[in-house]
């Protein structure tokens, strides 16, 4: 099943090009944002562990599933799985009939809302089989762009606030109470939201090797730059220690099944899985790449940055006395506060600021160019006009999110036809796309994508694909011997059960698709997990000026009904 190669398609200039492109996908508001309060949340270092055994166990399967599809078809997602679904498949018709008859079921409790989705939903997969899939990554690619950019932005605007002096804080209330009014001012947030798709949108506009991999080959070695720059003032910090063993000392019994689930959850987010980022990026990868070396390597490079996140936030956060546990307003509430205290804190927070800007924006390339090579490949619009339209389209998505951060204000005839066909709305039009896209449609998108590589496709397919180039990684020799994907060997996944391909093929057929399940169910409120028993955290011994999260602006409060905070990844 090999699928001929269109001799025009761009390609990446060198494997090193594409594992930083990936990890610029990769590494984002989710590793330098997220991971960080999470794990001020759920403990520490125990977190840290757990979130690690997560990348390992479905991570990193779910990418090599996703590359290996991407450079098998070379095509975007929904070319992807066009190519890939066989002509009648048992499981897509399961998957349609039960949806149809979830719709029957939900008619008969009048939820209209929910019926007339899982109807829609069931009659496309019968129409459109497994294609569904991938033009579901393509809308939620558009879909997390239209908010990440939104988020992005911000970081600019605190970039030139920290700049000009303006985040000096001398409490976190008094960061609360500046955040809050800089959301409020829409004109500011939608000229920043411009900014940032500006950017990605240049970036994209200039191609494959002219523009994202140059691009990103400069961001992610800048960021690892700005991050040690960081952490050596962090650590050097009188008090440092206690925030530093704060990562590191593992506290299983602040660990709940909770923390788990939150783990596995950002694991996908935070690797850019899910939704056909990588299946595009892996679609420019040549065959003579080691596909399994590269995931190990985008993987652990994230997962790098996400710990030295933590080993660059929490040393500072403990020795100015702060507590670690503050939620989602780490980032744009206590950061600034914490530098604030810091001699030369103007060039600290804009360093930060900095770096946070390059992970987003590293990381929206890869959303924008998503939707962008769906338009080249499947409708052949060239490439400078689909990045041109689609940048404009994502940029007036996200200018709805802009003015509707707080509250449904400024959209209330869309809040009422929420609440009328689905029985309540989220509390923002911005919450209400981060629950869809992060809680809904990148876990159904990894559980398909694993169903479809596993049971459809089949994983000895997908071997076959990734054993090409498996000799070519000379650095990496060693996870290319362990994995016996050696391109000229004759072992395979059946007749060698042992190797780490075929180990591959048992997450990827029934590990991954459970773990992703229970996640998911989780995630949308079907699966009750307790919280933790107690704080998770200990305060630090000076702690001082720490907001309850209720008394943060309310598109940064964790809701009651997802675990997945809002507007946090
Ligand atoms: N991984 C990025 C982050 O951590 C976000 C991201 C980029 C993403 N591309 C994605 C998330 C694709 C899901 C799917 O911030």
């Amino acid at each position: 099943m090999s699928a001929p190669v269109s001799p025009d398609r761009e390609k990446w200039s060198s494997r090193l090009g594409f594992i930083l492109a990936a990890a610029g996908s990769a590494i984002g508001l989710g590793s330098i944002w997220r991971f960080p309060y999470i794990t001020g949340e759920n403990g520490g270092g125990a977190f840290v562990l757990v979130y690690l055994l997560c990348v390992m166990a479905v991570g990193i399967p779910v990418m090599i599933c996703e590359i290996a599809m991407g450079r098998h078809t070379q095509r975007n997602p929904l070319g992807c799985f066009r190519r890939l679904t066989p002509p009648a498949s048992l499981l897509a018709h399961a998957v349609g009939t039960g949806l149809l008859l979830t719709a029957v079921a939900l008619l008969c409790f009048s939820a209209w809302g929910w019926a007339a989705t899982a109807l829609c939903l069931g009659a496309l997969v019968f129409w459109q089989s497994w294609r569904v899939v991938g033009l579901m990554g393509i809308l939620a690619g558009f879909l997390i762009l239209s908010y990440y950019s939104v988020i992005g932005g911000w970081a600019i605007a605190y970039m030139g606030k920290a700049a000009k002096a303006g985040l000096s804080f001398e409490t976190v209330v008094e960061a609360q109470v500046a955040f809050k009014g800089f959301k409020e001012n829409v004109g500011l947030v939608v000229f920043c939201h411009f900014l940032f798709m500006l950017l990605c949108t240049g970036i994209v506009y200039s191609g494959v090797q002219r523009g994202i991999e140059r691009a990103c080959t400069l961001m992610v070695p800048l960021l690892f730059i700005i991050m040690a720059i960081l952490i050596l003032r962090a650590v050097t910090l009188p008090g440092a220690r206690a925030g530093v063993s704060f990562c590191f000392t593992p506290s299983f019994k602040e660990l709940t099944g909770r923390s788990v689930l939150i783990a596995l959850g950002h694991a996908f987010f935070t690797l850019s899985l899910g939704m056909g980022a990588m299946i595009t990026y892996g679609s420019y990868l040549g065959r003579q790449d080691n596909i399994f070396a590269a995931s190990v390597w985008i993987t652990v490079l994230d997962t790098l940055v996400s710990v030295l996140a933590c080993l660059m936030i929490f040393p500072a956060v403990f020795a100015m006395g702060f507590a670690p546990g503050e939620g989602p307003g780490l980032v744009f509430q206590v950061v600034p506060a914490v530098f604030h205290r810091l001699p030369a804190g103007i060039l600290w927070g804009t360093l930060f600021f900095l770096l946070l800007s390059v992970a987003a924006l590293a990381s929206g390339i890869s959303l924008l160019e998503v939707v962008t090579a769906y338009l080249v490949d499947e409708r052949g619009w060239v490439r400078k006009r689909a990045a041109l339209a689609t940048g404009a389209v994502t940029f007036a998505m996200g200018c709805l999110t802009a003015v509707s951060l707080d509250d449904w204000k400024a959209l209330p005839a869309l809040e009422q036809l929420l609440v009328t066909g689905f029985g309540s709305a989220r509390s923002s039009f911005f919450d209400m796309i981060d629950n869809l896209t992060c809680n809904w449609m990148l876990p159904l998108g990894g559980l398909f994508i694993c169903l479809f590589v596993g049971w459809v496709w089949g994983t000895r397919h997908a071997v076959d694909e990734i054993r090409q180039g498996a000799g070519n990684f000379g650095d990496v020799h060693l996870f290319t011997l362990m994995a016996g994907l050696q391109e000229d060997s004759a072992h395979n996944a059946g007749t060698h059960p042992l190797t780490l391909a075929s180990l591959w093929g048992v997450f990827v057929r029934f590990v991954c698709p459970v773990a992703i399940l229970v996640t998911f169910l989780h995630a949308i409120g079907l699966i009750q997990v307790p919280p933790q028993a107690h704080d998770a955290v200990d305060d630090p011994p000076a702690a001082r000026s720490a907001p309850h999260p209720a008394s943060l602006p309310p598109s940064v409060v964790p809701q009651e009904t997802s675990p997945q905070e809002p507007a946090t990844r």
